[in-house]
């Protein structure tokens, strides 16, 4: 007989507030967080802690976070049916991180992907940025969670901690941690305006979801293209232009797009043109007007985040004590007197 209270699913993920979220950030996993606060219990943070590895600037680590926070509640985020939090409003976290990071090999930490291209990017090899994948998975961990959507880049990430979990679980003989599993939206990876993946760490590879009107223009009708005339035939599927186009546009005018392409018809310019409006459709006035309004109001953004920050801390506490637990530390008096002040 199907068990007539099942629990909810319980999804969980972070967004990291190391510049403005775009395109990719959107279509990657943004959207489907929104989706999916009609399906189970979600959990959502902006993730503070893990930005800090890139962004060591106060003024502007606030000013990320609290945009990631007033992005997400105009792109449709409910706060009546998804927490949104700040990373570190429930510091456990980093404590849990710590602990799993003694029974997680180097081995492992070694083949992160995201950490190698950091590094070949440029970015200094902290130990913080090392340890990046061990506090992703004490988010994932402390709240027991079942799913975890993320975009496509994240995947390994998600992996090794299945493996933390495992560890954990096998080195101090209790199933403590639940393993979860990582789900992709239907759009994982978004190309950049640059060819590449859209990213934050190239800043002319992405479109900001609220830049200014005339920025985003700017950025759109300067992506370089090849010099082919309007009725010649071209292949839509490495350019840029109709891969954005095909995710705003419904179905039948991506098509039209394609033709176009393909047969020869579709200029580049009048192509970036069409984008263009679309992006104003999806995106423009009224989701900007609500924007707007959190930059107005910024008291019930922080309302929001620490109503969330709440409960999320409560919902960390039982594994945490069972973690404790586990591995023979003690719960003193002196952390619950603090933490109840
Ligand atoms: N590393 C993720 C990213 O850059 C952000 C993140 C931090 C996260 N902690 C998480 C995502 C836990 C999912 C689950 O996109």
């Amino acid at each position: 007989m199907p068990d007539p209270n099942p629990k909810p699913v319980r999804y969980l993920s972070g967004v990291q507030s190391n510049g403005r979220l775009h395109l990719g950030n959107y279509f990657g996993a943004i959207r489907n967080h929104i989706l999916l606060q009609d399906q189970g219990e979600c959990f959502y943070f902006i993730a503070n802690y893990h930005s800090i590895t890139t962004l060591q600037d106060a003024e502007q680590l606030r000013r990320y976070t609290f945009m990631a926070a007033a992005d997400y509640l105009a792109l449709g985020l409910d706060p009546a049916k998804a927490l949104l939090f700040r990373q570190s409003d429930v510091p456990e976290v980093t404590e849990l991180a710590w602990l799993l990071s003694t029974v997680t090999g180097m081995g492992l930490m070694e083949r992160a992907h995201s950490y190698k291209d950091k590094v070949a990017k440029g970015l200094a090899p902290s130990l913080g940025l090392f340890y990046y994948p061990a506090l992703m998975a004490a988010d994932i961990l402390i709240y027991q969670s079942d799913k975890v959507p993320v975009g496509q880049d994240q995947i390994q990430h998600i992996e090794m901690c299945r493996d933390m979990a495992g560890y954990f679980n096998n080195t101090f003989k209790k199933e403590v941690f639940k393993l979860p599993e990582g789900i992709l939206s239907e759009t994982p990876k978004v190309m950049g305006l640059t060819g590449g993946k859209m990213s934050k760490s190239d800043e002319a590879s992405v479109i900001p979801i609220f830049g200014e009107p005339a920025e985003i223009k700017k950025k759109i009708m300067n992506i370089v293209t090849d010099s082919k005339g309007v009725s010649e035939p071209k292949d839509p599927d490495q350019n840029v232009i109709y891969l954005l186009y095909k995710l705003v546009a419904k179905p039948e005018e991506a098509v039209q797009m394609e033709k176009g392409f393909r047969q020869g018809g579709m200029g580049y310019g009048d192509a970036k043109k069409l984008l263009l409006a679309k992006l104003e459709e999806v995106f423009g006035s009224e989701t900007r007007e609500r924007r707007k309004k959190m930059d107005e109001k910024p008291d019930l953004v922080e309302d929001v985040l620490l109503t969330a920050a709440r409960q999320a801390r409560k919902a960390a506490a039982p594994t945490m004590a069972l973690v404790y637990e586990a591995a023979g530390l003690p719960v003193s008096k002196i952390k619950r007197e603090i933490s109840s002040i």
